[in-house]
């Protein structure tokens, strides 16, 4: 088997082509990208990976999990201790009755939502799956969903798989202010007869915005006038910066019954492998992932449910609230240094690990991320993986250790200025 990425390119869209293949799964590789005039985000994905491969010694900036970091004591400690107190069967499709307690006890103490432990909460395989729980529960082939755009990559791919249309709603990026902000009048400019759902996530992943209780009041009127659902991926919830509050959708006066809440314990709680997050929604939907997760994966695993329900029920704020401040710091470091290089701009993200500057260089986001690959040996993301609006972005991971970033921020900031040398760009 030939490893060119040209060859590669064309085993992904042969097997794209094939007569067996399921429209949703065609659909997935998002190849109306194309008609933009920009990679379609899958293809772009692979050829990133294969760059950084041939190039090897790549600096990661494009990281999607803290590197370096541990989970809190008390979840490693909880984890050797379910094993060995035998946490090793099955454990039930509803997962462990004293974990959706727990997190029903957090819920009400950080995020004011009231939901019933036995009927409006079950624990997943992260916040991913309830992406795809949700959209397979809830969409249909000729459904329309409304997506903030630039918004988490997986999300169009999984509407793509159930045959839903994605209607974007974009967020606007003001580069003198340097800042995003959004406008929910956007949203119900797009409301279609078919739309069946509106799907968020908060913070914003690549772009880093919360979003306000006015905001969120203004979809949740749209989302009762017309009737639709809300997924709000809540997977950056404790990570906020600046002293900010994070407002949960389902907190909201009569939005619990048509908000399902994506929650998890990989980001602020560096667990991502464990693999471990939980859905918050009304029984209704509770009752059809249930059926998911039965047929799909029988159950969310044993120990991580153990070490999150530990999470839980310990006093982690002392270490959470270190975590923020590294985060803050290297996040100030990161927001320096790109700001300081010619034809860069950069918001201040307030929810997420991510920095997502705009690079006014006269190139495409995939062609300056393949640049930054194979001339700087640092690799980032473009923008335009997470939706037409983040072209012209790239998003820079700044939850990797200090030393790394720093050697990476030099890498760009080289690679970057030999091209403002080179007379493309006015700088
Ligand atoms: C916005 C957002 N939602 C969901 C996920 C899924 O994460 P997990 O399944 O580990 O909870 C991620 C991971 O990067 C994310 O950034």
């Amino acid at each position: 088997m030939s490893h060119d990425w040209e060859s590669i390119e064309r085993r992904i869209r042969e097997s794209a082509s094939s007569s067996w293949l399921t429209e949703g799964m065609k659909g997935s590789l998002l190849l109306d990208y194309e008609d933009r005039g920009l990679m379609s985000p899958v293809i772009a994905s692979h050829k990133l990976h294969h760059l950084a491969d041939r190039a090897g010694g790549v600096v990661s900036l494009s990281a999607g999990s803290q590197i370096g970091r541990m989970p809190p004591e008390v979840a490693v400690r909880a984890t050797h201790d379910a094993l060995e107190a035998g946490y090793v069967g099955f454990p039930s499709s509803l997962g462990y009755r004293e974990f959706r307690q727990a997190i029903a006890r957090k819920l009400r103490r950080e995020n004011g939502i009231a939901a019933g432990p036995d009927s409006e909460i079950i624990p997943t395989v992260g916040a991913q799956a309830v992406l795809d729980g949700t959209i397979r529960i809830l969409v249909d082939k000729g459904d329309d969903v409304l997506l903030i755009d630039p918004e988490y990559a997986s999300i169009e791919p999984l509407v793509a798989m159930a045959g839903g249309r994605v209607i974007r709603v974009p967020l606007r990026y003001d580069r003198k202010a340097q800042a995003w902000s959004f406008d929910p009048d956007e949203v119900g400019r797009r409301v279609t007869p078919r739309t069946k759902l509106f799907i968020m996530s908060n913070g914003n992943n690549p772009a880093g915005l919360l979003y306000t209780r006015e905001q969120l009041a203004a979809i949740g009127d749209l989302a009762r006038r017309h009737d639709f659902f809300i997924l709000s991926d809540e997977e950056y919830e404790r990570l906020v910066f600046d002293g900010q509050t994070h407002t949960s959708m389902a907190a909201l006066t009569g939005m619990m019954e048509r908000t399902i809440t994506a929650m998890s314990f990989s980001k602020a709680y560096v667990m991502t492998g464990f693999r471990i997050g939980f859905m918050v929604a009304p029984a209704a939907i509770v009752d059809h992932m249930a059926q998911i997760v039965r047929f799909a994966v029988q159950a969310a695993p044993s120990l991580s449910q153990r070490a999150a329900m530990a999470v839980l029920d310990s006093d982690v704020s002392a270490w959470l609230a270190g975590s923020l401040r590294e985060l803050e710091s290297k996040r100030d470091y990161g927001l320096g240094r790109l700001r300081g290089l010619p034809g860069v701009t950069c918001a201040s993200p307030s929810g997420c690990y991510f920095l997502f500057p705009h690079f006014d260089l006269g190139m495409s986001s995939q062609a300056l991320a393949e640049y930054l690959i194979t001339e700087g040996k640092v690799s980032t993301l473009p923008g335009h993986m997470f939706g037409p609006t983040g072209e012209g972005h790239l998003r820079v991971s700044f939850c990797v250790p200090q030393a790394q970033l720093a050697e990476g921020l030099d890498r760009l900031e080289a690679a970057v200025r030999r091209l403002t040398v080179g007379g493309r760009t006015s700088g």
